[in-house]
């Protein structure tokens, strides 16, 4: 029997006192990435190695109320032996899991994705509940150009997400719904405006159609920003304005919170965007609006800590340093230069 009330309640809890969460569920392609560009080995110990650094982060519980990990972080321990998800328990950080394998090309329509991940789902969301990991997230990925997104891409991904989030209700587990319109392209902010409100859409009527909880579930959209490429970039208060509008339009009251990817956004533009949504907007937002923010919170802390065990210190104050920028963002008091 779905337990609707504990689903609400660890929603609120994620939502709660103004903290976000932390995205940390990089998959293996994408670390290999990131730890190749700063020239950090990239193998099993040093993701590890920078895994351990992020969840022993002194404070970072202040900021953070739920770390999202990818599975191989599931079994791993620190250099004293404790597991990642007990260091997270202790903090009272809610652990959560990545449950999608990625993105393959859409059958016959080879420039757009679907997000794979569904066969055994609710056999592996069990074990995941029994671990203690109370949520999940599954990205689908929206491309924007001339052309694209088509209706068929966004039909497929917002019924396989509706479905996945079905699934972790099931179980027990709040399911984090990421349609990421991706931010790649010159496109214009109206035009991603448009796309981000007709995905939206798609992807409510899908979760209704499935009979998904709304309080039990957490949005994670990205901000409505025109493409990085765009020639007419705009400032924090146009950005606040198109996507708070938009969400009015499509995203019921009734969910449990929003909280957003960062998407490539420097760290500073991330939360500067954030802050501006609150200030402006926290009034009659009928949802709880927040962060979960992977790059935008790491990519400093990544920097400085570059594979070398002496800047662990410095990278964890970089790591703590930007969640409580965010936290601060969500009472629009975030400034650039605290
Ligand atoms: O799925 C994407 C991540 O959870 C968020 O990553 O903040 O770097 O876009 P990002």
């Amino acid at each position: 029997m779905t337990n609707y009330q504990e689903l609400k309640h660890l929603a609120e809890r994620l939502m709660s006192n103004n903290k976000g969460l932390l995205a940390m569920d990089e998959s293996t392609g994408t670390c290999d990435k990131r730890f190749g560009a700063l020239g950090i080995p990239q193998t099993e110990e040093y993701r590890r190695k920078y895994r351990q650094l992020i969840v022993t982060t002194p404070d970072l519980e202040e900021s953070i109320s739920g770390a999202i990990l990818f599975e191989e972080s599931l079994h791993q321990l620190t250099d004293d032996g404790r597991s990642f998800l007990d260091i997270l328990q202790q903090k009272d950080i809610i652990p959560g899991i990545k449950v999608d394998q990625g993105t393959v090309p859409l059958s016959f329509f080879p420039e757009e994705t679907i997000t794979e991940g569904l066969d055994g789902l609710s056999k592996r969301m069990a074990t995941y509940y029994q671990m203690g990991l109370r949520f999940a997230k599954w990205r689908a990925v929206i491309h924007i150009d001339a052309v694209l997104p088509t209706k068929t891409c966004i039909a497929a991904n917002a019924f396989t997400l509706a479905r996945y989030a079905a699934i972790c209700q099931e179980a027990g587990i709040v399911p984090i719904v990421e349609p990421e319109v991706l931010m790649d392209g010159t496109h214009t902010l109206q035009r991603c405006a448009v796309v981000t409100q007709d995905v939206l859409k798609e992807v409510f009527n899908a979760l209704y159609e499935q009979k998904v909880y709304l309080e039990g579930m957490i949005l994670k959209p990205n901000m409505v920003l025109p493409g990085l490429h765009c020639l007419d970039q705009v400032n924090a208060e146009v950005v606040a304005h198109e996507t708070i509008s938009c969400f009015l339009k499509v995203v019921p009251a009734a969910i449990g919170g929003i909280a957003f990817l960062s998407g490539g956004q420097s760290p500073t533009l991330a939360s500067e965007r954030l802050n501006m949504m609150h200030l402006r907007y926290g009034a009659i937002m009928p949802w709880p609006l927040t962060f979960s923010f992977s790059r935008a919170i790491q990519q400093p802390a990544l920097e400085i800590w570059k594979g070398e065990d002496n800047n662990i210190a410095a990278a964890q104050k970089a790591l703590a340093y930007r969640a409580a920028c965010n936290r601060a963002a969500r009472m629009a008091e975030y400034n650039p230069t605290l």
